[in-house]
């Protein structure tokens, strides 16, 4: 059991100590606070898991494209959408310029110790590429699935240097320490089938396979979110251990039809841990046992814990899960 963005502002303590730094990439980058920041809801909880604290855009940050965080407005870029812009990225600098975060994973694996697995991630290429041609967040990544129908050759241009950066990141991830990694589709729902092919699985096929060629002991969990039956493609197609299901996820049709993957991760919504009464996320997690039994799983939710969950109610939800209030 842990929970995305289990490392984050819904806790005090967190929001205490992200006030050291002004530049959210510069906290990810200073190994002292990425750290702290990573162990506060092991120390809070006592989650199975840890997961490194850094960000999905660090990649995009390393391969020279300007990356700001604006204040409640998310991650600003400057896009890149033509074949000179992408000409003026650096692809070889990668592993260099992210030391910092293999030194905090280091620092990591002798804080946690034998006990807590460490989680290393990173974006899937049709996710980076939807910030690195959108210039930030967007609503219908309408300028990336232009790009991706309309210009194959920088379409192919950009996930071939993705996808390179993606295996180069996490195969040093792993030789810095970590125990796992997890590649983030976080936009993979926005594709129809025919990109979803193209963006989302098939580079994911190829960046699985080249880590299980070099790295064939680390376990691999896939994020492709919001891809409904879908699913199952990405069950037969990728070789990962362990594939994580959103919350619109429909949990006992993924239980019994998603049986090529060893374990299935998921998929609470997070929206439960912001309600004062418990009675509802009670329910939620019942739901969520039921669907499950049987066939390994790692508890999750089905998105990242926003900033306005209730410590108390991840406090419920540990206690109940484990079943120590009576389940
Ligand atoms: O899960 C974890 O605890 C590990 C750390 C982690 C963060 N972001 C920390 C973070 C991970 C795995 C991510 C992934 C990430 N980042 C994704 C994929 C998963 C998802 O949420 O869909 C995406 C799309 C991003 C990009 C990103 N980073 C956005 C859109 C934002 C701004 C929105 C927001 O919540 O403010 C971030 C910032 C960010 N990444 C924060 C954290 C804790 C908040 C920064 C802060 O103000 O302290």
């Amino acid at each position: 059991m842990w929970i995305m963005r289990q490392a984050g502002r819904y806790l005090p303590e967190y929001r205490e100590l992200r006030t050291r730094v002004p530049s959210f990439l510069d906290f990810c980058f200073t190994p002292d606070l990425a750290v702290e920041a990573t162990l506060q809801p092991i120390r809070r909880y006592g989650f199975d898991a840890a997961i490194l604290f850094s960000d999905i855009l660090v990649i995009n940050w390393s391969l020279g494209q300007p990356v700001t965080f604006v204040q409640g407005e998310g991650p600003k870029l400057e896009p890149i959408r033509s074949a000179s812009d992408l000409a003026a990225l650096r692809p070889d600098a990668v592993v260099e310029r992210l030391e910092p975060v293999f030194e905090t994973i280091r620092r990591l694996k002798v804080e946690l110790g034998p006990e807590t697995p460490l989680i290393g991630f990173a974006g899937a290429p049709w996710t980076l590429a939807t910030y690195m041609i959108e210039g930030g967040g967007s609503k219908d990544h309408a300028h990336s699935r232009r790009i991706l129908a309309g210009d194959p050759a920088l379409y192919d241009a950009i996930t071939e240097m993705l996808e390179n950066a993606v295996v180069a990141f996490l195969t040093a991830q792993i030789d810095a320490g970590v125990d796992a990694v997890k590649l983030f589709d976080s936009w993979a729902g926005a594709l129809d089938p025919i990109g979803r092919e193209r963006a989302s699985l098939h580079p994911l096929k190829r960046i699985a396979a080249r880590l299980k060629a070099a790295r064939p002991e680390t376990p691999i969990i896939a994020f492709p979110r919001n891809v409904g039956a879908a699913y199952a493609h990405y069950d037969r197609e990728l070789s990962v251990d362990a594939l994580a299901l959103d919350a619109s996820a429909d949990l006992d049709w993924a239980s019994g039809a998603l049986t090529t993957v060893s374990a299935l991760q998921g998929a609470l919504d997070p929206i439960y841990l912001t309600i004062e009464d418990n009675a509802a996320l009670d329910r939620a997690i019942e739901r969520q046992r039921a669907a499950f039994r049987g066939r390994p799983h790692i508890f999750n939710l089905g998105h990242g814990v926003t900033p306005e969950a209730s410590p108390e109610a991840v406090a419920h939800l540990v206690a109940r899960w484990r079943g120590s209030v009576g389940v």
